[in-house]
């Protein structure tokens, strides 16, 4: 599928670059082939084929039931020129360490760049073994859609005090031991703002305020199709604004790089 955007495709180090020269990167979630090269083609820098298709492709009400096979299936969908393909591992998919290496390595000969894992301190060794490996790894804390049954909803993360450090301790904890990136999902402004400015590696935020060095949206909650009855606050659809699909996602891309999207209203204090 050819290109209408010439960037270099974005990497690791592109991707460090923009974190020491302060600029902004943006990330949306794709399942095909599609709507991902209408993504790259408006210079989107990560694609995440995440396990959120359990929620928005097959109509579940979380991501617990989505399978390596079909998140396979997705990622193999072509589409992409230029862009940073992002992997989610799927619940229980590295329950343990063995398993973990298995199912990434797979992720990584289906296409991916980077594999992301939901998760604190437990899996800092595997982020180890995998970035050793040249597997790089993206945690991702805060809200973790997989640990919903245990969260018991979702709520914003890193209120109180005792969360506040822990995530803080995690978020460093991940950076040493290998994580090429972080994710922090529905956090405190000032919170996320802390841990960005902490860390070397890039942070990406959803429902975490405007001061993380990437912004991610799952690309239906953009074009306002979300699946869920009332969108959350961090969503914003920009199919409002826009006279196509192609121009909701240029208009996303710019947003989020010009530092305009998320604004207060879709900020969590
Ligand atoms: O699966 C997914 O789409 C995600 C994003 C919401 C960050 O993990």
């Amino acid at each position: 599928m050819s290109s209408q955007n010439n960037k270099p495709l974005t990497t690791i180090a592109s991707l460090n670059k923009l974190k020491n020269e302060s600029k902004k990167f943006s990330c949306l979630t794709a399942y095909e082939s599609t709507m991902t090269s209408k993504i790259c083609d408006a210079g989107v820098d990560i694609v995440l084929v995440g396990d959120s298709l359990g929620m928005v492709i097959q109509g579940n009400d979380s991501t617990l039931p989505v399978t390596m096979d079909q998140l396979i299936y997705h990622l193999e969908c072509k589409g992409n020129n230029n862009s940073h393909i992002m992997a989610d591992m799927p619940f229980m998919s590295y329950a343990t360490d063995d398993l973990g290496f298995e199912n990434a390595t797979r992720l990584m000969q289906s296409g991916a760049h980077s594999v992301k894992i939901e998760g604190g301190e437990w899996i800092c060794k595997m982020a180890n073994t995998l970035a050793e490996r040249g597997i790089p790894v993206c945690a991702h804390i805060g809200l973790t859609p997989q640990a919903i049954n245990r969260i018991g909803g979702y709520f914003v993360q890193g209120r109180d005090t005792d969360k506040h450090d822990l995530m803080i301790a995690e978020a460093k904890a991940l950076e040493s031991a290998g994580a090429a990136m972080l994710l922090l999902e529905c956090v405190p402004d000032a919170l996320a703002e802390s841990i960005t400015s902490q860390l070397n590696i890039p942070v990406i935020g959803i429902g975490a305020g405007a001061k993380t060095d990437g912004q991610i949206m799952v690309v239906h909650d953009l074009l306002g199709i979300s699946c869920l009855e009332k969108p959350p606050k961090f969503v914003k659809d920009f199919m409002s604004e826009a006279g196509s699909i192609k121009e909701a996602i240029q208009l996303y891309n710019i947003s989020v790089k010009s530092g305009i999207f998320p604004a207060e209203e879709h900020t969590f204090f």
